[in-house]
């Protein structure tokens, strides 16, 4: 394989950077040219692509966000469009395609595949939400960031005497919100995975203050049946507690990736174009048990996502 590609789709992660510049220097080490496509399959669409050297990629392992930015591509939605993606990948000679992102990302690069092009997908996403490996790249900034928060928020909460409710990313996955409240020791998680109780979140914050505790906090992931506002005025009626909102949005996104992120963008970049050196069919390639697995593309985004339910149990244990 002589000429790779790389992109990078959908929501940033932190780490997709280190991901590129694996890609980018492993491939130029293996005698590839590489090139790299702005703005996700939005730019691969309108033959958004530059040449990339050893020094395109310098100084970029530090930094969060996407150097070759990123999009959600309507467009891309329709097969008329994926064709004619997988029409421009061979018009500029390119064999082999690297996608960093998330399920909706790698399900393109799935098509891709389907339609001649070798695909290796790497995840790059803060929602941990694909079932086939353990962590995606990002993931652990995501909730480095939020427990940082968690504990700024703990400090004045406490000196008030407040609920306070604080609203993380993660879509249809609650593995911020999990991860956050257990290393951040929330009272409370309310995430996708399990029943929503509005009831049960009251009594917890009830029968804490009745014990002395000075402060509640509850995680919620976003898109939980109630808005953080409405339960911010529920809470606040039921409990007769002080209840305020704290919304993280697009600050989990961001930030110099963690040793952790970095690592594991690293090893993802270097086993893509590994792959694609041997000629191998497409792949989605991730970690498991500490080891760097690669498996089928389509296969792998068909495995339903791991719920700990013991890291949930906890959470109620540890903060009774
Ligand atoms: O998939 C990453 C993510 O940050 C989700 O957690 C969130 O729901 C979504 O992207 C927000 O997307 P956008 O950048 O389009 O607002």
């Amino acid at each position: 394989m002589n000429k790779i590609a790389v992109l990078t789709s959908g929501g940033d992660s932190p780490g997709m950077n280190a991901a590129i510049r694996a890609v980018v220097r492993c491939g130029l080490d293996k005698g590839m040219e590489v090139y790299g496509i702005e703005k996700g399959f939005e730019g691969l669409l309108d033959g958004n692509f530059k040449q990339m050297n050893r020094y395109s990629v310098g100084d970029i392992l530090q930094r969060g966000g996407t150097v070759l930015k990123s999009a959600r591509s309507e467009r891309f939605m329709e097969p008329k469009w994926v064709d004619h993606g997988a029409e421009m990948l061979r018009t500029f000679g390119i064999d082999g395609l690297v996608v960093i992102g998330g399920n909706g990302s790698l399900a393109g690069g799935a098509e891709l595949s389907d339609r001649g092009i070798k695909v290796m997908g790497v995840p790059g996403t803060i929602d941990n939400d694909l079932g086939y490996t353990d962590y995606t790249i990002g993931f652990d900034t995501a909730v480095s960031t939020v427990i940082d928060a968690i504990s700024k928020v703990r400090d004045t909460s406490s000196a008030h005497n407040r609920t306070t409710i604080i609203e993380v990313m993660g879509r249809k996955c609650g593995d911020i919100a999990l991860y956050a409240g257990l290393a951040g020791g929330a009272e409370y998680v309310v995430l996708p995975e399990k029943p929503f109780d509005i009831n049960e979140v009251a009594r917890k914050v009830i029968e804490g203050a009745n014990k002395g505790k000075l402060h509640s906090i509850i995680i919620k992931t976003e898109g939980s049946p109630m808005t953080a506002d409405e339960m911010a005025a529920y809470l606040g009626e039921r409990t007769g507690k002080d209840t305020r909102v704290v919304v993280l949005s697009y600050l989990q996104r961001g930030g110099s990736p963690t040793m952790q992120d970095r690592i594991l963008a690293t090893l993802c970049g270097s086993k893509a174009v590994e792959l694609l050196a041997e000629d191998s069919d497409s792949k989605a390639i991730g970690t498991v048990n500490n080891q760097i697995v690669a498996y089928d593309l389509k296969e792998a985004l068909k495995q339903k996502n791991y719920f700990d339910e013991e890291m949930y149990r906890l959470i109620d244990v540890l903060s009774k």
